[in-house]
């Protein structure tokens, strides 16, 4: 089956990884054949004797957009929070007044398997009709061994299913629990530790939440020995509210991505380029939290770091998924011109999650495709509302009529 995307104003796609370049074709055309992109150019040179035709009505053709950190498992929601933030409380003080990650906790575990399923479902449709073609989907709001893999298997089952597909990440040491309050080590060792080999067969990652009153330096060392051995990648949630030398053990440990990353300094920044660590940065989560301050974009990028943008989509700190408000703010807080938010959002984004098929349109990639209904692809860092491509193709299938588009 092949199909030729018409009257494209603008393809805009990054050149390759390792490059912050995009190219730019106007009146433009791209031939999909199957999964697979097969041709791309002006449309006057377009191959004839194409299936089916789309007409992309003179917008923007991008490749489809990759979020390397979300936390799409997730019951319920925290919006009460937000009384007791514009009061003054700290992300910190909140946790403490019994809300946070462990009110998550609770309502994620009250869902039957079939309706977390649902809830992760609903969450991945609406991401993909936002233009999200990839995700990564951390666990976190379980945190005992059958939660956490109930987590990961209502990512699993939804994979089953037609979407984007998410990448599974262990996130068991994401907070302790209250039933371990007083036993945190043993939180570590039971349950963190005791879940990694079942967690190794659903995941691809594992993660922890390096911060004071979280976990620590040594347990991230035996967490990534472990990973190690059942063959799981390592993805760090470090220097979010402090510089606490995260980027640092994230290079010690040979970490795929070190995420977050607000107040790494320079010497942090120096040792993620020497082990070849690959920052990610959240900028949502620091407007979602109210806070002012923003990673060093610019002194990553200038160290050769294939810096990536992604949403933290969870309900705490960063409750949106929308990457185009991602890509906006960091033309605002980053440093980063539309078009290396497009290259961070894409190509480097695919590549730290191992995917080297996606993120760049040209023959032999993947047909992730997105249509934009605007007339230059810098509009989405631009526009502060919401942009929705009108046209998605996920492996060459069009996808945006057949989502389910429940509340969200
Ligand atoms: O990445 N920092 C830790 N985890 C999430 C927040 C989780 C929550 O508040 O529920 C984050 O920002
Ligand atoms: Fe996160």
């Amino acid at each position: 089956m092949s199909l030729l995307i018409q009257n494209i104003g603008r393809l805009a796609t990054p050149r390759c990884h390792g490059s912050w370049e995009v190219e730019v074709t106007t009146d433009a055309a791209i031939l999909v054949e199957g999964e697979t992109i097969a041709w791309v150019g002006k449309a006057k040179d377009a191959p004839s004797g194409a299936d089916e035709t789309h007409d992309a009505q003179g917008g923007v053709a991008t490749p489809g957009l990759v979020d390397a950190h979300t936390h799409l498992g997730f019951g319920g929601s925290r919006y009460r929070e937000l009384e007791l933030r514009a009061k003054g409380a700290s992300y910190q003080e909140v946790a403490a007044a019994g809300g946070g990650i462990l009110s998550t906790v609770r309502a994620t575990r009250e869902l039957s398997p079939a309706d977390l399923e649902k809830v992760v479902s609903g969450h991945r449709d609406r991401m993909a009709l936002a233009g999200t073609t990839l995700i990564e989907g951390k666990s976190g709001y379980g945190l005992s061994v059958a939660s956490e893999l109930g987590i990961l298997d209502a990512y699993t089952a939804t994979n089953g299913t037609a979407g984007p597909p998410i990448v599974p990440t262990y996130l068991a040491a994401h907070a302790v629990p209250p039933e371990y309050r007083e036993r945190r080590e043993a939180y570590f060792e039971e349950v963190v530790l005791a879940g990694l080999p079942e967690a190794a067969a659903r995941a691809q990652y594992a993660d922890m939440f390096v911060e004071k009153g979280y976990f620590e330096a040594e347990e991230a060392r035996r967490l990534a020995d472990a990973a190690k051995t059942h063959g799981l990648g390592m993805r760090l949630h470090v220097d979010q509210f402090g510089d606490h030398g995260g980027a640092a053990l994230a290079a010690e440990l040979g970490a795929k991505t070190a995420d977050h990353l607000e107040h790494t300094g320079p010497d942090g920044i120096a040792a993620l380029a020497k082990a070849g660590v690959v920052p990610v940065l959240l900028p949502l989560s620091v407007l979602g939290l109210g806070l002012a301050k923003y990673p060093d974009a610019p002194e990553m990028m200038a160290a050769g770091l294939p810096v990536v943008l992604a949403s933290d989509f969870n309900p705490g700190s960063s409750p949106g998924y929308g990457l185009p408000l991602v890509m906006a703010l960091a033309a605002r807080y980053l440093g980063m011109t539309p078009h290396e938010a497009l290259v961070a959002t894409t190509v480097n984004a695919a590549a730290s999650l191992g995917s080297s098929d996606r993120g760049v349109l040209a023959p032999g990639k993947r047909a992730d495709i997105c249509l934009w209904p605007r007339e230059d692809e810098r509009e989405l860092a631009y526009w502060l509302d919401p942009l929705r491509p009108t046209g998605i193709l996920l492996g060459g299938r069009q996808l945006a009529a057949t989502l389910n588009q429940s509340r969200t």
